[in-house]
């Protein structure tokens, strides 16, 4: 019996830049992980997109390679933009190759949101049939699920119009970027929210009003999503470089 406790405080880690954020992100994986599959013999990660990533895919992928019990990991997405997975603007694409063809992960491990399906709707549809699957049927519990942020406060493919932020009961589904690609795929705040630990690793000078709104939990979701995200029954963590940081 799970006791749901009151939403986690948000922990604010405050780091110099980029770097050096990665490098405390990569060592709380680390942490999560050993823990993970001391406690349960697995770790389920949510990857995230965009950009920001990308350095802590590489610190995962060299200092760190040794230390994540890729074995027993299970790789997840928490959104994904309607392209291949060979696509320039694949979210896979980028994990790919910044971090998991550089790590003893098994193939079987590493699960895609499905983009190769015929449509978005189908391909949502797969996906949390594939979740249920790997959970049980029951409500995913990720160990951790990383997540970033977009300057219009918007987190994985959550956007402040989409019908997606305010879905209570689907785990997956398409939603509508305002940039190109539009049509993304997108976890729903009801799995986000019953992870173990959500980590935000934001940077950039243009993250600091959302971010500042995404620690108020006053903050309406339909103007900042990432407001949204409290896991109910789990840690949360916003570690951000100078620039992205409240004043
Ligand atoms: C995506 C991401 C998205 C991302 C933010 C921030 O598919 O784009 O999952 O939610 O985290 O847009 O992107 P940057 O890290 O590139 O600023």
């Amino acid at each position: 019996m799970v006791h749901h406790m009151s939403p986690a405080e948000p922990v604010l880690h405050i780091c110099a830049d980029l770097e050096e954020a990665s490098l405390e992100v990569a060592r709380k994986i680390v942490e999560l992980a050993q823990t993970a599959v001391a406690t349960s013999g697995q770790f389920s990660i949510v990857l995230s997109g965009g950009n920001t990533p990308r350095r802590l895919h590489e610190v995962l992928a060299t200092d760190y390679r040794d230390a994540v019990p890729w074995a027993d990991t299970h790789v997840f997405w928490g959104d994904e933009r309607w392209v291949a997975h060979d696509h320039p603007d694949s979210n896979f694409r980028m994990a790919d190759e910044t971090l998991l063809r550089h790590v003893p992960i098994p193939t079987g491990q590493v699960h895609p949101m499905p983009t190769q399906l015929d449509d978005p709707e189908v391909a949502a549809d797969a996906y949390q049939t594939q979740l249920a699957e790997l959970f049980e049927g029951k409500l995913p519990r990720f160990d951790l699920l990383l997540l970033g942020m977009g300057s219009d406060g918007h987190t994985a493919s959550l956007f402040p119009t989409s019908a997606a932020l305010t879905e209570a009961t689907a785990w997956v589904m398409p939603s509508e970027a305002p940039s190109e690609p539009r049509q993304r795929l997108t976890l729903t705040l009801p799995v986000l929210n019953n992870a173990a630990c959500v980590v935000f690793l934001i940077s950039g000078s243009d993250k600091r009003t959302p971010m500042a709104m995404a620690l108020d939990s006053t903050t309406d979701p339909a103007i900042c999503p990432a407001a949204a995200v409290r896991p109910h029954s789990g840690q949360l963590h916003f570690y951000v470089d100078r620039a992205a940081s409240p004043a």
